[in-house]
């Protein structure tokens, strides 16, 4: 016997019909992205390894620990995708679009690749659906994706979702603020886990958002410094801009001040949006602008913000009468009924009636199980109805046609059960 194999550790199968309803949030998303004007990009599953060292951050868990990377048989360093933010901003640069009418709109659908521990909510392959704005202006552009980010989880059925979010600053805010904190937490440093003593030298601000309830009380104590005294004038004011948008579109919002995300590229807003239903993966969405990832990959200074959706969480946490669940009809069965079959009556005629059925736009399979077992099928596939063709049909020139909602059998003229048929695949 051969050896069986296994979808490698953090990765699966999605099959039908569950990748079916995948298929349609993907269509929904690329509906209501459109109706603002994104556009899709592609980009490929690896990209040169330095992209990812130099735009996410050396210093993140992302590049630190949880790449995919490779040496090809040319030598070259290569990085299967973690996230999409910084090879759109590599095309964009690559590709001159700076020179285009700003901003650009993009939005990108597909997996991404980290290796974490795998675990309810968190895979080794996962699946991104995302939107970059570059070229923008700020506050506004930081609202038009936050609105078409709403609308979108709307029109899937959300309706209990809110942002959370805050200012990380510009440049400079955050840079005073991180080595404010440093100073704060240097003489603590005994009291914080292995991994903020790390992130104490190289990214202070990651200490933020610990899990450790004991590292949490310590930075929100009193005499802890507060990013928000450290956000500089502008970086404030857009900061208030970004909210009375949400507020005037009707988003539902919360601060929190202690939101500093796992990516380094982020300046001034940053987001997240989380789902109670998920555990401790929660976040189904993180996003943010981003001043000088474009400058960072040898651009022009660049204004960007945009979102990525984890749609794997998506998925888990789709309502239960989320439109993306009423998928396609299944196929329309087809049966032969009796003899006309084996004495190559109605056999002659099945692939014929099938191509006919095919042509008007109805779905449709043969069917060999007789009974219940052909029930079972079509309810398998969630076919409409079973179509039987047998010796007395064939020479009437009709059909019967059993519709599965109603449990009701026909026998109509052929031209007409085609014409109800494609009906049923006309909604
Ligand atoms: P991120 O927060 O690293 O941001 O990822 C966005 C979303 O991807 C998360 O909220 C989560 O739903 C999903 N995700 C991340 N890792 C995993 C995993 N191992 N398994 C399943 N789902 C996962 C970014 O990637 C940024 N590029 C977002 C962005 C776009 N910022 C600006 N533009």
């Amino acid at each position: 016997m051969g050896k069986r194999f296994q979808a490698p550790k953090g990765t699966r199968d999605l099959l039908p019909p569950e990748a079916a309803v995948w298929a349609r949030v993907e269509e929904i998303a690329r509906r209501v992205f459109a109706l603002y004007g994104y556009r899709e990009i592609r980009t490929p599953i690896f990209e040169d390894t330095e992209l990812f060292a130099r735009g996410v951050g050396e210093s993140t868990d992302i590049v630190g620990k949880e790449m995919y990377t490779f040496t090809d048989r040319g030598g070259r360093s290569l990085t299967l995708r973690p996230e999409s933010t910084a090879p759109v901003c590599r095309a964009y640069v690559e590709h001159g679009m700076q020179t285009l009418p700003q901003p650009v709109r993009l939005f990108y659908i597909g997996p991404q690749f980290r290796y974490e521990r795998p675990q309810k909510g968190r895979f080794r392959q996962f699946h991104q659906i995302g939107a970059e704005l570059l070229g923008g202006k700020g506050a506004e552009s930081d609202a038009e994706v936050l609105q078409m980010l709403f609308r979108f989880l709307r029109e899937l059925g959300f309706t209990d979702l809110k942002v959370y979010l805050n200012s990380v600053g510009d440049r400079a805010s955050r840079a005073a603020y991180g080595a404010a904190l440093r100073q704060y937490l240097l003489p603590l440093k005994e009291r914080l886990s292995e991994d903020s003593r790390r992130r104490l030298d190289s990214n202070p601000l990651r200490i933020l958002d610990t899990k450790s309830v004991e590292e949490q009380e310590l930075v929100r104590r009193d005499a802890a410094p507060k990013l928000e005294d450290f956000i500089s004038p502008p970086a404030a004011a857009h900061f208030r801009r970004v909210l009375t948008f949400l507020e005037s579109s009707g988003i539902p919002y919360e601060k929190d001040d202690r939101l500093v995300r796992g990516l380094d590229y982020y300046t001034n807003t940053v987001f997240e949006i989380v789902s109670e239903g998920l555990g401790a993966q929660n976040a189904i969405c993180g996003g943010g602008a981003y001043e000088g990832l474009v400058e960072e990959l040898g651009g022009p200074p660049t204004y960007g913000v945009g979102f990525a959706i984890g749609e794997d969480r998506l998925l888990e946490v789709l309502p239960a009468d989320s439109p993306a669940r009423r998928t396609a009809a299944g196929p329309v069965l087809v049966s032969i009924v009796g003899k006309a079959f084996s004495e190559g009556g109605a056999g002659a005629d099945v692939v014929g009636l099938l191509e006919e059925l095919r042509e008007a736009g109805i779905a449709c399979q043969e069917a060999a199980g007789r009974g219940s077992r052909l029930f079972e099928l079509a309810e398998s596939l969630g076919s409409p109805a079973i179509v039987f063709l047998g010796e007395d049909e064939l020479a009437a020139g009709t059909l019967s046609i059993r519709t599965l909602a109603t449990r009701e059998q026909k026998t109509l003229p052929r031209s007409e059960t085609i014409e109800r048929l494609a009906a049923l695949f006309r909604t």
